[in-house]
C-alpha cells in the first residue's frame, strides 16, 4: 500500500466513525510562547481542552505536519543514526473533545489495526499508566481492563510517567497515555525472546507505533496537576512508521516516503545507500532534514539568526555538515534534492509545489554561506593543530573548541573528527562548562516566567469587537503576572475587546482601561492561541468593576492605512512582476509597512514606480472595503482570495475585498482606500536569496518624505544657483571636480618633488653624520613619509627629520639609516617621544622611522634643534 494510500484509508476510517476530517496546522507555530513547532497533533487543540474555546466538533481527525527539535520533544540527535526517528514527520491522530473516552479510543485503534491495515494481532503489545503515588495517580487499570477484551496479559504491560503520561510540555493539558506497540522481528527471534522484554528498550524491530493521550489534566505553572472539567482523547501514530511497517520494511528510510530523495542523493553523491554505515548515516540526515527546511521555508519560516529560524538554519547545518564530512559533498547540493521532494509530497503539500524556487534559492545560499564556514574553521583548526604539535600538547583546549562552535558555527563533532585525526582532543568538560556558562547567560536574558491564570469570572471571553468599535464597556475574565528581566507586568483578558491583538502582520493595539476610579494604560495586546492578551505594568484595584477599554485611535487608524495599503502593493507586485510573488512576511505599524515576498532580482525604478501609480490609482478610486466572516475557506479560494502557508485558517475566514485585491485576513482595515491618502516606496532590498523586502509609507508619512525630499531638492538647487536643469548642472560639477583633483594631486607632485631636492641640496655633515633637516608644505602625513623614505633611500647615513603644519596641527617624522640604528644605538622612536612634547602631542614608530603629531606647530623649529642634540 502506498504510503499516500495508507493516509487516506486512516482519515477514512474516522470519518466512516463519524469524525470530522480537518486541515494539518502550521508546523511553525506563531501564537504560542511555549512552542516554537507543532510538536503534537494536540497542539492545535490545546486551548479546547483548556476549554479557552468550545469545540466545532466533537470528534476530529487529521494528518498533522510536526517537528521534534527544541524544547520537551527533542529527537534531533537521533535522527540518521536510527532508522525511525524523523525532525519532520506526519502524526495520524484522533480526538474525542468530551466525547468518547478509553474504551472507545481503544476499540477504533484495534479496529483500524487489525481489520483495516490487517496487522497481525499476535505481534502487538498494550502500554498503560503505572500510576504515580507522588501525584496522587493510580494505575489505569480502566485502559488495562479494556485492552484485555483483545490482548492476552502477558502483552498488556505497565510502563512508567516517561513513557505513559503524556505532556505536551512544562505546562498545559495532558494525561496517562496507553502506547501500542509492534514487535516485527522473525519468529525464531521471538520465540527466543519474547517482545515483553524489548519493548521501550530502543530495539529497532519493537518499536511503539500508536500513542492513545487520556487527556485528563492542566499541569500548571508551579508543577501541580489539576483536572480539567471534561475528559478528552488525543491519539499520535506515526505516519512514517506505519507505512514501514505496512510496506514490510525494516526501516522507515526505506518506503516510499523516503526512497526516491535517498536515490537521488545516491546518484548526486555517487555513493551507494547500504553499503557503509557512514555514508548511510549521512543519507538518512540529509533525506530526513531535506523535508524539514523544504516545509519550514515553504511555510515562510527561513533560516535566520533567532528562535525558529535558527533552529531551521541549525538543522540544514547538520545536513551540510553530514553531507561534507561523510560524502565529500564541499560544494552545495542539498538544494539539486528539492525537486524530487516536490514531485513526491507536493500533491499531498501544494506549498512545495508553489514555493519550490524559493526553497531552492533559500536552501543554495544557506549551504554556500555555510560550506564557507566549514572552510574558515578548518583554516583555524589546522592554526590550533600547528601550535599543539610544536608545544607537544595532546589535548586542546575545550574553550578554543567552544568558540569556533559558538562564535563560527563550526560543529564541535567535526572538531572532534579532526582532531583525532591528528591524535589530539580536546579538553570536554572545559568545552561543556563553556556552553554552560553561554546557556545561563542566555537563558538569563530571556526568561519569562509566567504565572497561573487566576481566573475573575468564569464566562467565554475575547470576542473582537475591534472591526466595528475603538472603545467599548469590558469586564475582565482572566489575569496573570508574568516576570521578564526583574520586570513585572500583567496580561489581562477581557469578555470582548476591541484592542486589535499583534497578528498577520498587524502590530498590537495601544490604549487605556478606563473607569471613574482609575486609569491604566495598555501597552500592547497580543494573541496566546485563542485568547487576547492585554498587557499592563499594573493591575486595577479593583478587578471585578467593568471598565471602559479605549484604543489609541489615531495610531489605529495611521495602522489601517498601512494595512490595506499592504493589501494594494500585494496585489500591485503580483500585477507588475508576476503570480510567483508570494508575501514571506509582513509589518504594519502605524509609522510603515514593510513587505518581504518571493521575487528573485532586485526591482527597477520603472518597475517601483509603477507599482507605486497602481497603488495611489487605487487609493484615488476610493474603492470601499467589502468584508464577510465566516465564508467556506474553500469557497474564498474559489473566490481568488491570497492565501498565505503557514498561516492557520479555520474551515471559515474572513475575506477582505478592496475592488480585486481579495485577501484573507483578520486584520483592521480602512473603509474606503480614500483614506489611505498616499503611498510611497521608501526603500526596496534584498533580505535572502530570491527575498525582497519593500518598506513604505502612507497617509501624512508619505506627505513628510515627499516634503523632506522637495525641501532638499529646493536646498540643493539653491546651492548650485538655480539652474535650469539641476542633474545635468550636478553632473557638470561632479566631472569638473574630478578633474582639478586630477591636477591638484600632479601640481602637488611636483612640489613636492622641488621640496624633497632642495632638502638633498641642504644637507650638513654632523659627527660624521649626514644631517637633513627642514619644514615642508604638505597636505597629509603621507606626503611627508613618502618624502623621508624617498630620501633615506637616496642618502646613506642619513639622520632626517621633517616638520609640517597641515591643516593647522603640528606634524613631524623621524627617520634614521639602519645602519645608524645598529652601530650608533640612535632609535627615532625614543627620539620622538621626547620630540612630541614640544608640539603638545605624542607620538611613536620604529627605530628607523617615527613620526609625531600636536596642536601646536610653532614647536616644530623647537623640535628639530632639539633633534640636531641627539647626533
Ligand atoms: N499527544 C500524543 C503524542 O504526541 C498523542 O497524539 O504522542
Amino acid at each position: 500500500m502506498q504510503a499516500n494510500k495508507i493516509r487516506e484509508k486512516f482519515l477514512e476510517f474516522f470519518r466512516s466513525k463519524d469524525h470530522k476530517i480537518v486541515k494539518s496546522a502550521p508546523m511553525v507555530l506563531k501564537d504560542d510562547p511555549t512552542l516554537m513547532f507543532t510538536n503534537a497533533g494536540m497542539n492545535q487543540f490545546k486551548d479546547i481542552f483548556l476549554e479557552n474555546r468550545t469545540a466545532p466538533y466533537p470528534r476530529v481527525a487529521d494528518s498533522q505536519k510536526c517537528l521534534r527539535v527544541s524544547g520537551k520533544h527533542n529527537d534531533l540527535e537521533e535522527v540518521g543514526h536510527d532508522t525511525y526517528h524523523h525532525t519532520m514527520f506526519e502524526m495520524l491522530g484522533n480526538w474525542s473533545f468530551g466525547d468518547y473516552f478509553k474504551e472507545k479510543a481503544i476499540d477504533y485503534a484495534w479496529e483500524l489495526f487489525t481489520q483495516v491495515f490487517n496487522l497481525s494481532k499476535d505481534r502487538l503489545y498494550a502500554t498503560v499508566f503505572e500510576g504515580n503515588p507522588d501525584e496522587n495517580i493510580s494505575k489505569d487499570t480502566e485502559a488495562e481492563n479494556y485492552w484485555k477484551k483483545y490482548l492476552p496479559p502477558e502483552r498488556i504491560l505497565t510502563g512508567n510517567k516517561d513513557e505513559n503520561f503524556w505532556e505536551m510540555g512544562d505546562t498545559g493539558p495532558c494525561g496517562p497515555a496507553s502506547e501500542i506497540h509492534i514487535d516485527l522481528r522473525p519468529d525464531n527471534e521471538r520465540n527466543h525472546t519474547p517482545g515483553a522484554e524489548l519493548v521501550n528498550q530502543d530495539h529497532p524491530f519493537v518499536i511503539e507505533l500508536w500513542n492513545l493521550v487520556f487527556i485528563q489534566y492542566n499541569r500548571k505553572t508551579d508543577g501541580t496537576l489539576e483536572p480539567l472539567p471534561k475528559k478528552h482523547v488525543d491519539t499520535g501514530l506515526g505516519f512514517e512508521r506505519l507505512t514501514m511497517v505496512l510496506q514490510n520494511k525494516s526501516s522507515n528510510y526505506d518506503t516510499d516516503i523516503f526512497q526516491p530523495i535517498i536515490a537521488e542523493i545516491e546518484k548526486v553523491s555517487g555513493e551507494n545507500y547500504g553499503e557503509n554505515n557512514n555514508t548511510d548515516v549521512a543519507m538518512r540526515v540529509i533525506a530526513d532534514h531535506l523535508r524539514t527546511i523544504s516545509f519550514s521555508i515553504a511555510e515562510g519560516q527561513l533560516p535566520s539568526n533567532n528562535k525558529a529560524g535558527y533552529v531551521i538554519r541549525r538543522i540544514l547545518r547538520r545536513a551540510v555538515r553530514y553531507a561534507f564530512t561523510f560524502l565529500n559533498q564541499t560544494e552545495a547540493f542539498i538544494f539539486k534534492l528539492v525537486p524530487t521532494l516536490v514531485e513526491n509530497m507536493g500533491g499531498a503539500y501544494p506549498e512545495l509545489v508553489s514555493q519550490k524556487d524559493t526553497i531552492q534559492n533559500v536552501i543554495k545560499e544557506e549551504e554556500e554561506t555555510f560550506l564557507k564556514t566549514l572552510d574558515t574553521g578548518i583554516k583555524m583548526l589546522d592554526k590550533i593543530i600547528g601550535r599543539a604539535k610544536t608545544e607537544g600538547t595532546t589535548t586542546i583546549d575545550g574553550r578554543k573548541a567552544f568558540e569556533l562552535y559558538d562564535t563560527y558555527g563550526f560543529p564541535s563533532d567535526l572538531t572532534q573528527l579532526i582532531l583525532r585525526e591528528h591524535n589530539l582532543s580536546y579538553n570536554q568538560e572545559e568545552f561543556d562548562k563553556a556552553m554552560a556558562e553561554q546557556k545561563a547567560r542566555s537563558r538569563n536574558a530571556s526568561v519569562v516566567e509566567a504565572g497561573d491564570w487566576i481566573i475573575v469570572k468564569n464566562e467565554a471571553h475575547s470576542h473582537f469587537i475591534g472591526y466595528e468599535h475603538t472603545e467599548a464597556e469590558v469586564n475582565i475574565v482572566k489575569y496573570r503576572e508574568v516576570k521578564q528581566k526583574k520586570k513585572t507586568y500583567y496580561q489581562l483578558v477581557f469578555d470582548k475587546t476591541p484592542f486589535y491583538a499583534e497578528s498577520g502582520g498587524q502590530i498590537g493595539d495601544t490604549g487605556s482601561l478606563e473607569n471613574n476610579e482609575e486609569k491604566i494604560s495598555i501597552a500592547n495586546t497580543i494573541k496566546e492561541h485563542d485568547s487576547t492578551i492585554h498587557i499592563t505594568s499594573k493591575l486595577p484595584r479593583d478587578i471585578t468593576t467593568p471598565f471602559y477599554a479605549v484604543v489609541n485611535e489615531s495610531e489605529r487608524r495611521d495602522t489601517e492605512k498601512n494595512h490595506t495599503a499592504t493589501h494594494l502593493l500585494h496585489y500591485a507586485l503580483k500585477k507588475v512582476l508576476g503570480n510567483h510573488v508570494e508575501q514571506k512576511g509582513s509589518l504594519v505599524a502605524p509609522e510603515y509597512l514593510r513587505f518581504d515576498f518571493s521575487h528573485y532580482q532586485k526591482l527597477t525604478s520603472e518597475d517601483i514606480q509603477k507599482v507605486e501609480n497602481i497603488v495611489n490609482d487605487k487609493i484615488r478610486r476610493n474603492i470601499r472595503q467589502t468584508e464577510e466572516r465566516n465564508v467556506e475557506f474553500n469557497e474564498a479560494l474559489k473566490k481568488g482570495a491570497n492565501a498565505l502557508f503557514g498561516e492557520k485558517y479555520g474551515d471559515t475566514v474572513r475575506m477582505v475585498q478592496f475592488g480585486d485585491s481579495i485577501e484573507l485576513c483578520g486584520g483592521t482595515h480602512v473603509s474606503a482606500t480614500g483614506n489611505i491618502g498616499f503611498f510611497v516606496i521608501t526603500s526596496e532590498t534584498a533580505i535572502s536569496s530570491g527575498i525582497r523586502r519593500i518598506e513604505a509609507v502612507t497617509g501624512t508619512y508619505a506627505e513628510s518624505v515627499v516634503q523632506n525630499k522637495m525641501q532638499q531638492l529646493e536646498k540643493i538647487t539653491q546651492i548650485l544657483d538655480n539652474p535650469k536643469d539641476i542633474v545635468k548642472k550636478a553632473e557638470k560639477l561632479r566631472d569638473e571636480n574630478n578633474e582639478l583633483r586630477k591636477q591638484v594631486e600632479k601640481l602637488e607632485k611636483e612640489k613636492n618633488q622641488q621640496q624633497k631636492q632642495k632638502l638633498l641640496e641642504s644637507q650638513k655633515q654632523i659627527n660624521g653624520i649626514n644631517v637633513i633637516t627642514g619644514k615642508l608644505e604638505v597636505s597629509s602625513a603621507d606626503a611627508l613619509k613618502e618624502i623621508s623614505f624617498k630620501l633615506k633611500n637616496e642618502v646613506n647615513n642619513l639622520f632626517l627629520v621633517l616638520g609640517a603644519e597641515i591643516d593647522g596641527k603640528a606634524n613631524l617624522s623621524v627617520t634614521i639609516s639602519d645602519n645608524l640604528v645598529k652601530e650608533k644605538n640612535l632609535d627615532a622612536n625614543k627620539i620622538i617621544k621626547d620630540l612630541a612634547g614640544e608640539l603638545q602631542g605624542g607620538g611613536g614608530g620604529q627605530a628607523f622611522f617615527a613620526t609625531a603629531g600636536g596642536k601646536n606647530p610653532d614647536g616644530i623649529d623647537t623640535a628639530i634643534k632639539k633633534a640636531i642634540s641627539y647626533i
